[in-house]
């Protein structure tokens, strides 16, 4: 399982229900690395998907509780659930929120991190890798700046995988 997310310097990825910063060659890269996949959000951050709508061109699953049925979405209703499904395709992909961050880490064995280079008021995080010692980093994939802030698009690799 692999996942993708853009952090700012202290590891903040949200707030209020999106993002304060948004790169568009990070939304790019999202797009680029995620196109064909199936992808995995949870509920909250569907409400700040355009339209409230599926993302084009990957399968969609939803993790709620309560929702019976999201239009567009496969329901699963644990992460374990979105696991076993994630079973039946070649790739899946974790694209958060901080709560499926956090509950799926354990789960995936590489994550895809825009460090965008600033420091917005967050009110959710992502779990801090370079002080996580089951993690590495293995590759810097990009770099660039953007409207004067620089980003890197960095991958991660848990320690002991290829
Ligand atoms: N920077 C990035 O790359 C990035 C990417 C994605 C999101 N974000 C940000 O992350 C923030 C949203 O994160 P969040 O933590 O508030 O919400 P979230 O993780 O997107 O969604 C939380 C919802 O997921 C469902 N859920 C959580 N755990 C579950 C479980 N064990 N089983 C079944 N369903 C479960 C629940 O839905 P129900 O309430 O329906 O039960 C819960 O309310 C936003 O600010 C967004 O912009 C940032």
């Amino acid at each position: 399982m692999e996942l993708i997310v853009a952090v700012y310097d202290d590891w903040g990825i949200g707030k209020d229900g999106t993002q304060p910063i948004a790169l568009s060659a990070d939304r790019k890269f999202f797009r680029e690395t995620t196109r064909g996949c199936m992808v995995i959000v949870g509920r909250r951050t569907i409400a700040d998907f355009p339209g409230q709508k599926p993302l084009p061109g990957r399968v969609n699953v939803a993790l709620t509780r309560t929702a019976q049925e999201i239009p567009g979405f496969t329901v699963c209703t644990s992460p374990a659930e979105a696991v076993e499904l994630a079973k039946t395709t070649d790739r899946a992909m974790v694209i958060g929120g901080g709560s499926i961050y956090k509950q799926m880490l354990p789960v995936c064995d590489t994550a895809y991190v825009t460090k965008v280079h600033c420091t917005p008021e967050s009110d959710t995080y992502f779990p801090n890798l370079d002080a996580d010692e089951n993690w590495y980093l293995s590759e810097t994939i990009r770099s660039g700046e953007e409207n004067g802030i620089r980003y890197d698009i960095c991958l991660y690799k848990k320690k002991g995988t290829a």
